[in-house]
């Protein structure tokens, strides 16, 4: 949600703050804007549209200085246009802003009343105005940097450059994520520590409430209370290459790719080979809990509904699973003897964060399943079990899910042995299953240009539906996701068994019908509702396996044939058609697969 970069450099900064920029314009891209200083004096840009507009601009009208900050927007407050793009500029300040400052109505009216004038509507030019009217009443630019903070509420990560000062830059955050990079005679400020990594790989991750005053030769940081503070310098090793598109069109396309590796990755943290059973890498209770609470967001959440099935089928604990921005406002009774699970990729969305900070206090265990382990929600978890998936860059979540779905996975074995609903062979049935699912991952991957072929019909559909039976019904949810993403298709995900209760009525011919059915338990069932679609004139796109091939394909629009698994695993192998026909649906309607409209990867506002 909005990327925001500075630096203090010794080169020309513009080419610099450009290419970070790029970076971070997964969180953002609907406007975005650069200020500099050369010899003190301020000059900025600011363009509507992808960052190839400012770069158009940048162009036409070079900016020249060594020092600036920059700005990529996902517009909450006032229309994408060039006033509400930041930088936003008063009198000497310059602010770039990620976040809401949640009182800003009340300090713009208080300004107004002071006779300021307002250039745009975002909440943002608030901040700007407010430390200009205290340098105006006398006081340096640390000293009202510091003033105006603490007149703000909300959730904030902030860069502050001051016209005439050219080594000096203020960094502060509450709320949203910023990390600070270390060079040699160079310093600089990100919203992420991947955005500085070309630059630097010494950073200081800011804590809540912190602020920072930035010189060319280091930072002094300030708690809230304006305490000066140490933060520990790590050294942060991002694998530039995987932060590179390499020779695929797409990032999502590499990430879809790229599943088979990660998960076996991933897995070999969470199991031991040797005994064909769950290691964990923390320990982790299940035993005396009453019940587990998920909560997430979008595919994330999918990934908790899909758990939900394992934990309480494989571990037989009840699963109480809740999207977020529902369960925070919700306040759900705890007992104290729940296990509460947060699962999110970038570990810094908003909902997810706020609900974790509800049950903190309330529950037995507080987890995060996380991609980012410096993220807020990891830090601030009693356990942080990582996903390992690497940099997820596309905005639709891909590797990630199946990634989650791994650790999740590995979690509900040991749960169940925990808990003594399964026996030692149990977990090594259960075990070898998840061994193998990278493997059927990357045989379902393979089955590529059956999906590419399909997706050429469905995207000239109007609305698409997805159907799935139990730990499939997940993903019928997440397939109708990523399909409205990526492609602007109307899409919706049932349980296959609910159809009849309503949704029968949208069938016809003009309306696809894709069925995920591995044959399980549950294909028979789900055969049968697939008959009444059929019945209907309706269009199905069957996915299934060889067997399921055999027994159902006759009649269907189409038919997909994913290699056979264990019911177990089956959640992460049919993962993949849900991405590929979103994937190819989308490029077939000439979409912007890697930056959606209207979206960004990373949601830090409620
Ligand atoms: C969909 C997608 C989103 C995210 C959601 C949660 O493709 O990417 O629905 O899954 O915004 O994000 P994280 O996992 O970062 O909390």
């Amino acid at each position: 949600m909005c990327g925001i970069v500075g630096i203090l450099g010794n080169r020309p900064a513009t080419p610099v703050i450009m290419e970070t920029l790029h970076r971070l314009e997964y969180r953002g891209y609907d406007s975005a804007g650069i200020a500099t200083l050369d010899e003190g004096k301020m000059q900025s840009r600011r363009a509507v549209g992808k960052l190839s507009e400012l770069e158009t601009l940048l162009a036409e009208q070079p900016l020249s200085g060594t020092s600036g900050i920059g700005h990529t927007r996902w517009a909450t407050h006032g229309a994408a246009n060039v006033e509400n793009a930041h930088p936003h500029r008063a009198g000497t300040v310059a602010v770039v802003h990620n976040g809401i400052i949640e009182n800003f109505r009340e300090l713009r009216d208080e300004l107004t009343a002071e006779g300021v004038n307002f250039a745009s509507d975002t909440d943002t030019e608030v901040v700007a105005q407010l430390c200009a009217r205290y340098i105006a009443a006398g006081k340096t630019p640390v000293e009202a940097a510091a003033a105006t903070l603490a007149r703000l509420q909300g959730a904030f990560a902030l860069g502050f450059l001051f016209e005439g000062e050219h080594d000096l830059m203020i960094a502060a955050r509450r709320g949203s994520p910023l990390a600070i990079g270390h060079g040699t005679g160079e310093m600089f400020i990100g919203s992420d520590a991947l955005a500085l990594a070309p630059l630097t790989n010494r950073i200081t991750y800011l804590e809540e409430g912190d602020w920072a005053v930035l010189t060319r030769t280091g930072a002094e940081i300030f708690d809230a209370l304006g305490n000066p503070v140490e933060r520990e310098l790590r050294i942060v090793n991002v694998d530039q290459v995987m932060i590179d598109k390499g020779s695929y069109r797409h990032f999502m396309a590499k990430e879809i790719h790229e599943q088979p590796s990660v998960m076996a990755f991933a897995l070999s943290h969470y199991l031991n080979p040797e005994r064909t059973a769950v290691s964990l890498p923390v320990e982790i209770d299940f035993s005396g809990l009453d019940r587990l609470v998920l909560v997430a967001c979008g595919t994330a959440f999918y990934a908790c509904n899909v758990a939900k099935y394992w934990f309480e089928q494989i571990a037989r604990i009840p699963v109480e699973i809740d999207v977020a921005s529902e369960f925070r406002y919700r306040e759900p009774p705890m007992s104290g003897r729940e296990g509460a699970i947060f699962i999110s990729q970038s570990g810094e969305t908003a909902d997810t964060l706020a609900a974790l900070r509800y049950v903190r206090g309330k529950a037995a265990h507080v987890l995060a399943v996380v991609n980012v382990p410096e993220s807020s929600i990891s830090r601030e978890a009693d356990a942080s079990l990582q996903i390992m998936a690497g940099p997820e860059i596309s905005v639709a979540s891909t590797k990630a899910f199946t990634c989650q779905l791994s650790v999740l996975a590995t979690l509900a074995i040991a749960a169940a042995r925990q808990r003594d609903a399964i026996d030692a062979t149990g977990e090594t049935r259960l075990v070898k299953a998840l061994t193998g699912a990278p493997q059927l991952v990357a045989q379902a991957i393979k089955q590529e240009p059956a999906m590419e072929a399909a997706s050429r019909d469905l995207a000239k559909a109007r609305d698409i539906l997805f159907l799935g039976r139990g730990p499939l019904f997940p993903l019928a949810l997440e397939g109708a996701l990523k399909l409205k993403e990526l492609s602007y298709i109307h899409a919706e995900g049932y349980p296959s068994g609910e159809l009849k209760h309503g949704p029968i009525a949208l069938i016809d011919d003009s309306v696809p019908v894709i069925v995920f059915a591995p044959s399980d338990d549950l294909f028979d069932k789900t055969v049968s509702n697939m008959e009444e679609v059929m019945a209907r004139g309706g269009k199905v796109l069957l996915i299934t396996d060889e067997q399921g091939a055999e027994a159902a394909s006759h009649g269907t629009w189409r038919t997909i044939v994913l290699p056979a698994t264990d019911p177990f695993v089956a959640p992460m192998v049919y993962a993949v058609p849900a991405q590929l026909l979103a994937y190819h649906t989308a490029l077939e309607k000439g979409t912007d697969v890697d930056q959606p409209r209207n979206l960004a990867k990373s949601v830090t506002v409620e």
